[in-house]
């Protein structure tokens, strides 16, 4: 499976009506597993560069629910970017994707949906240690 196949964007029913929309995103349902955190990044901007890092345990859904950003991931072999710039539409990323979020715009909110509670040891900051871990994963 490719690296786009494994970290599919998703489109999410959006219940428009003459109101406005609504979005309902369900764990296990509309995405691939049962949400235990939510979180939000917004007062970034076009010059920082956020994540950087991939886990050992957490699979996420990033949706721009207001503005714009890009992602970037890759799995030390494949890359591509993904532009959240719709409320309706996130990115599923499994465990062990490394990913790097910028060009946030300045009314950009980055919501976060996550399988697991938070713990900092899960976390891979440094991107030589993460290929060495998936060079040893790869081979
Ligand atoms: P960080 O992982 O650097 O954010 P990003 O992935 O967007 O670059 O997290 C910033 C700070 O917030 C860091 O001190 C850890 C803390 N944090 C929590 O305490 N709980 C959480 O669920 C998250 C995502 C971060």
């Amino acid at each position: 499976m490719t690296l786009k196949d494994r970290c599919r964007v998703i489109q999410f029913a959006d219940f428009g009506d003459e109101r406005g929309k609504l979005v309902v995103i369900e764990g296990n349902q509309a995405i691939p597993f049962k949400i235990k955190r939510v979180f939000y990044i917004y007062d970034s901007d076009s010059t920082v560069v956020r994540g950087q890092h991939a886990n050992k345990e957490s699979e996420f859904v990033l949706i721009n629910v207001a503005g714009q950003s890009k992602v970037r991931i890759t799995d030390g072999k494949e890359e591509f970017i993904v532009e959240l710039n719709k409320p309706m539409m996130g990115v599923y990323i499994p465990k062990m994707i490394w990913k790097d979020m910028y060009d946030f715009s300045s009314d950009s909110v980055l919501l976060v949906l996550a399988s697991t509670h938070y713990d900092g040891k899960e976390y891979i900051r440094n991107y030589d240690d993460y290929l060495k871990i998936m060079g040893e994963i790869h081979d």
